[in-house]
């Protein structure tokens, strides 16, 4: 098979390793790729939110398959564009990724689907917003309706912050994405992420991770893309991802297909477990980055047929052939992230280290610069490793941390804090 993988991060290397375990894949090309991924596939530059730039590539290419990424393209058309060309494209059409680029839409299929999740209100209008926010107290949630880089959430614990984030929002300081904003009750419990892959008719269940949004130890800090994550999330047993599949993923799914939008391609329902029962915070139209490190280590070479199945339509034949072990990913990042930082220092230490299929280090934001590695983004390297118990996956996870050389980077020591 040709493949094309969309994307640049930690998640696309990942994506792109775990392709190339499968004797499957004869040629592999990543767009835009990054320095770690130029070392095992061919990279290639190209707008890829650009529909009709991608379909083009894919044919002078022959390419059977294309992997998107990241949420932009998706929510850009690009799978509707590669699709309308008969290319086969794991990825949801722009009408499907809308559970993740409208929070107001996710909340409308929920209820449609009785799907448990937080109560919620929209609102246009400021005044109106606030009226609801006094009537209902705090805590209490405050949401962009639309994308906005993991920074358009405001958990107020005050009705004035709430208040305030209403102005912000409505305000404009987040464009269009924030011209509704979407006012949720608060859950509390813990979070954990399941990631489900969908034909648009059958599910299959692929894992469950948890990762660290905060920059700092102890969970504190401001918020990032996310410093590190583990897999399987131990909170999200068998008996309630099972029942999160019936009550959320399920409905869902069915509520899709019936308004003719069906959804094809990785859903990742965040989720608040609390008291055995799951309720869902969010989904994503796309894998996690770095969730999708530790899933792809874990899956290895299989991650293909069940992608290949999934954009297919034959994931009611597909199962997943479970390892019982456990993965972990420790994030460097340039120091200043998620704030200003600088970009071209060296990196050093990688030369030593050769990835076997227990410990890689996937690259994120890397380039080369007359041949040396430099950073090139806020988050740089994954260090991901896996094996029998958590607490030797941490260790493995680390030891590949403390191989590379860069004092320009930092990092969390305590990964997995959690569950250990
Ligand atoms: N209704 C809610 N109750 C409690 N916490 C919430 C609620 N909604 C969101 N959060 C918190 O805010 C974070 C970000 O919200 P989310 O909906 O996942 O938006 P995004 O990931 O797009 O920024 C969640 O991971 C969770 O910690
Ligand atoms: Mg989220």
């Amino acid at each position: 098979m040709n493949i094309l993988i969309l994307g640049g991060g930690g998640r696309e290397h990942s994506l792109a390793w775990a392709t190339l375990q499968n004797p499957k894949c004869d040629t592999l090309f990543v767009a835009p790729g990054n320095a770690g991924i130029a070392q095992i596939a061919t990279c290639v530059s190209l707008d890829i939110e650009d529909g009709t730039a991608v379909v083009q590539f894919a044919m002078a290419q022959a390419i059977d398959l294309v992997i998107i990424g990241p949420e932009a393209p998706l929510a850009a058309g690009v799978a509707d564009d590669l699709r309308a060309a008969d290319i086969t494209v794991f990825g949801p059409s722009a009408a499907a990724a809308r559970l993740e680029s409208s929070k107001r839409f996710t909340k409308e299929i929920c209820a449609a689907a009785d799907a448990p999740t937080a109560g919620y209100a929209a609102f246009t209008d400021a005044d109106a917003a606030k009226a609801h926010i006094r009537a209902h107290g705090a805590p209490i949630v405050v949401k962009a309706d639309g994308l906005a880089a993991g920074k358009g959430v405001v958990v107020a614990p005050d009705e004035e912050t709430a208040c305030a984030a209403v102005d912000d929002m409505l305000g404009g300081a987040f464009g269009q994405a924030g011209a509704e904003v979407v006012i949720e009750e608060f859950m509390t419990g813990e979070e954990a992420s399941f990631f489900v892959l969908c034909d648009g008719q059958d599910v299959l269940a692929i894992g469950t991770a948890q990762d660290h949004k905060c920059v700092g130890e102890g969970d504190t800090g401001a918020n990032t893309g996310g410093m590190g994550a583990y897999s399987p999330a131990p909170v999200l047993t068998d008996a309630i991802a099972n029942r999160a599949i019936e009550d959320i993923i399920k409905p869902t799914v069915a509520e899709m297909a019936r308004r003719g939008t069906p959804y094809q391609g990785v859903l990742y329902a965040g989720l608040m477990i609390k008291n055995g029962a799951a309720r869902l915070v969010e989904y994503n139209v796309r894998f996690g980055d770095p969730e999708c490190q530790v899933l792809m280590l874990r899956l290895g070479g299989q991650a293909l047929d069940l992608i290949q199945a999934c954009a297919e339509g034959r994931l009611g034949e597909a199962k997943v052939n479970w390892a019982d072990d456990h993965a972990m990913t420790v994030v460097l990042a340039a120091k200043g992230y998620p704030g200003a930082y600088e970009k071209g220092t060296k990196i050093g230490g990688l030369e030593a280290q050769s990835d076997t299929s227990k410990r890689v280090i996937f690259h994120a934001g890397t380039s080369r610069i007359n041949g040396d590695l430099c950073a090139n983004g806020g988050r740089v390297l994954n260090a991901t490793a896996r094996a029998e118990t958590l607490r030797d996956a941490r260790d493995a996870a680390y030891d590949l941390v403390d191989s590379v050389d860069w004092p320009e980077g930092f990092f969390r020591r305590d990964i997995g804090w959690r569950a250990l």
